[in-house]
């Protein structure tokens, strides 16, 4: 046990931060980050078992597929509050609470813009009229459910007389949690903190509301100032997994939860959230979106508890606690005590699994475990990060309409490069040949002659998933279409093969998408 972790003993004492998760709202909004209806589920179940007290599900004005995903989930959680996004709109505010009306615990959350710069250039609307649309707008909200929150867009640029006005209205007209977002990720934490403090002293009946904070890492700030916010009085924090969101993304919830967990020596603050289920979080979302997490992301990242250096290696050898804040197993890391290779059977590759956080269905488990058992074929040694490459290229695959059958690829110096592809779509099987400049522009377009479509690529990324000449490639790929973009990622010895997988998952996202699960870009928020 790390020292820090021994201060957790009085966790009763200390004041419950709420922790609202909007991986499925803000985080599903960044550019190729879309998820499928399905994804959506999982991950909003691993949510709720996690100990999250929010989800913000979706924003259901913004697509039948968006409403439909936030009315399942509203249906299916047992536990947390679900909550649907609304603009200060009738319309908007009226579909979030179709959305989550078979909660059990459901919220509205509301937002309008109240900076100057988003008043006088995006909303063309005076001070006044704002704080009309406030009063009209959180009333409607109250009318349909008791848990209703209001959010200042832009809170961090708007001036503080005109903010705490707002804020009084929202109150005065029901909002129970009252949102101050850093929109665009420009407050210090030192000014993010004064706002909350300032609010809080100055609106009447602001005790009537939980103030929550909201930030963005353009700079690089996002966690500093939610620690920030809270020391300013805020109880709710809007996070999400892996930090991803727009722009820059949103705080990370792992970070912010191992920060509060971690030091709780100087944060005297604690949060319902199981932190040994992070890393399958991580996991699954990374999965779900093809978002790779950067190998040194704090908590998550790959490298997150490797020691490489020989003073620290020597120094971890004596006592963990040298170069350790927190134990690998407090966010859901453990020790690898089986080594999987050719010879081992379903069932220590079912245990493996388990160890690494991932539970799969029996159908599922089948599918992984034939997978594996090529690859150990193909492969001296069998790593974790190769299981974790092999799941999670299933898990972004489950739902996938096309399927790579089978490829054959002439390369080399002898152009020109050729590929025989074969594609199940609906199960039935289509076979091309096409050449092109280099062996992956031939893959691509053999998939074309079989998959006419417009998208064009807009990412190709390529990184071993360990070392050695017969590491797995992961290849991430994004393909852009009508001003959407889908991210897919694909693993395998064979970078070709990769490479194929990859298109494959994204064009299987746009297509998904582009049946109507999608959110039109206009209706995105920040
Ligand atoms: O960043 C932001 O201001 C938002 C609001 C919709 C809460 O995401
Ligand atoms: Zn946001």
């Amino acid at each position: 046990m790390t020292q820090s972790e021994h201060v957790q003993g009085s966790a009763a004492a200390r004041d419950h931060i709420v922790i609202f998760d909007t991986t499925l709202r803000d985080g599903e909004q960044c550019p190729g980050a879309t998820m499928t209806f399905e994804d959506k589920l999982g991950v909003a179940a691993l949510l709720d078992e996690m100990g999250v007290d929010v989800i913000e599900a979706g924003f259901p004005i913004a697509s039948e597929g968006d409403f439909e995903a936030v009315s399942e989930i509203a249906r299916r959680t047992s536990r947390a509050v679900v909550a649907g996004l609304a603009r200060a709109v009738e319309g908007d505010i009226a579909r979030a609470g179709a959305a989550v009306r078979h909660a059990r615990r459901p919220r509205i959350h509301t937002f309008v813009s109240t900076s100057p710069i988003h008043l006088a250039h995006q909303m063309r609307k005076s001070e006044e009229d704002v704080l009309a649309i406030i009063a009209r707008t959180v009333t409607q909200a109250r009318g349909l459910v008791d848990d209703v929150e209001w959010s200042a867009m832009d809170a961090t640029r708007t001036p503080i007389d005109y903010l705490c006005r707002c804020v009084e209205a929202a109150i005065r007209a029901g909002a129970t949690t009252i949102n101050l977002p850093d929109t665009v990720g420009y407050a210090l934490p030192d000014e993010y903190r004064a706002m909350f403090r300032a609010v809080r002293e100055r609106v009447p009946e602001a005790d009537k509301a939980v103030f929550s904070v909201h930030c963005h890492n353009d700079l690089g700030l996002a966690v500093a100032n939610t620690l920030a916010g809270i020391e300013g009085g805020a109880r709710q924090v809007e996070c999400t997994l892996n930090g991803i969101g727009e722009r820059a993304g949103n705080a990370a919830l792992e970070e912010v939860v191992m920060a509060i967990r971690t030091r709780g020596d100087a944060l005297a603050f604690r949060t319902g959230i199981e932190s040994t289920m992070l890393t399958r979080a991580s996991k699954l979302v990374s999965a779900v979106t093809s978002f790779p997490v950067q190998f040194n992301k704090a908590i998550v990242g790959r490298n997150a508890f490797a020691h490489e250096s020989g003073i620290h290696q020597d120094g971890m050898l004596k006592d963990a606690s040298t170069y350790e804040i927190m134990t690998p197993a407090s966010v859901g890391v453990s020790k690898t005590s089986l080594v999987m290779g050719k010879h081992s059977g379903r069932h220590a590759f079912k245990e493996k699994l388990r160890e690494m956080g991932y539970v799969l269905g029996e159908n599922a488990l089948e599918d992984a475990f034939k997978r594996f058992k090529d690859i150990a074929d193909r492969k001296k040694t069998v790593y974790d990060e190769d299981l974790a490459a092999l799941v999670d290229d299933q898990i972004g695959s489950a739902h996938e309409r096309i399927k790579l059958e089978a490829l054959t690829v002439i390369a080399g110096t002898m152009g020109p490069q050729s590929a025989t592809l074969t594609l199940a779509i609906d199960n039935v099987h289509t076979t091309r040949q096409a050449t092109g400049n280099g062996p992956v522009d031939a893959i691509l377009n053999a998939i074309q002659a079989i998959v006419p479509h417009e998208a064009v690529l807009d990412l190709y990324h390529v990184q071993a998933v360990t070392e050695g000449t017969d590491a797995q490639a992961e290849v991430s790929i994004r393909l852009a279409q009508d001003g959407r973009s889908m991210t897919g990622k694909g693993s395998d010895p064979d970078t070709l093969v990769a490479s194929g997988r990859a298109y494959i998952a994204a064009l299987n996202k746009l297509m998904a998408t582009s049946r109507g699960t999608g959110q039109p870009e206009v209706l995105q928020a920040g």
